[in-house]
């Protein structure tokens, strides 16, 4: 078992060596492997790296992007009623974790949870602009599933449940207000 406080936090640069990272994903491993430094130069995801003993033990990529109102009332209604009257609106800032991994060997560790809750405190404390919620595209694999629900991330739509990916969203306020 390893924890956060023991890797290393690197940001993904050309020089970057990622050939030594397999989280049992064959598209995680190649999007790291062959096109996160692609991504870094169109300026479209910027991936860091979590480094534990010259290995790389987890990783994650991040873009800007906006929650919209997608048309099911009940979920918009539901996440609106969490905003203050006066600032609800049709879309709102957010974070997309576009690719998330963590090493097969230290999978099931709740190495993944801490990633999650770095992430959280990253975009609350003092966060550069107003962000108010992460997005992510998940796996609609109920390993996956499960580890989004468990870090506090609910469903956006009902209508892609048969899809090979689920919107997946979380509301920094709720971890702001517990992290104050
Ligand atoms: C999904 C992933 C990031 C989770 O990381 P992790 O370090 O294993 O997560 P944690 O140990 O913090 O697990 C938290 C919860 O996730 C779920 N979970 C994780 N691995 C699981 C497994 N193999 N089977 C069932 N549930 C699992 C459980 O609900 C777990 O809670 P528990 O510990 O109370 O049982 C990791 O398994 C992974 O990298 N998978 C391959 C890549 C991937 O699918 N990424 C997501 C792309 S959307």
């Amino acid at each position: 078992l390893i924890d956060l406080e023991h890797c290393e936090f690197v940001r993904l640069h050309d020089q970057s060596d990622t050939s030594s990272f397999d989280c049992d994903d064959t598209d995680l491993n190649e999007f790291l492997l062959k096109d996160a430094k692609n991504y870094l130069k169109e300026l479209l995801a910027v991936t860091y790296l979590l480094i534990h003993k010259d290995e790389i033990a987890g990783f994650f990529s991040l873009s800007n992007d906006a929650l919209l109102d997608n048309g099911d009332r009940t979920i918009w209604n539901r996440l609106c009623r969490r905003i203050p009257n006066p600032k609800r609106k049709k879309i709102y800032p957010a974070v997309k974790v576009g690719r998330l991994g963590v090493h097969i060997k230290y999978q099931h560790g709740g190495f993944g949870t801490e990633l999650m809750l770095f992430l959280k405190g990253w975009f609350t404390k003092n966060n550069k602009t107003g962000c108010r919620f992460i997005l992510v595209d998940a796996y609609n694999k109920e390993k996956v599933l499960s580890y989004y629900r468990k870090n506090g991330f609910e469903f956006l739509l009902e209508k892609d449940k048969k899809d090979r990916t689920r919107v997946m969203y979380y509301d920094l306020k709720k971890f702001s207000i517990h992290s104050d």
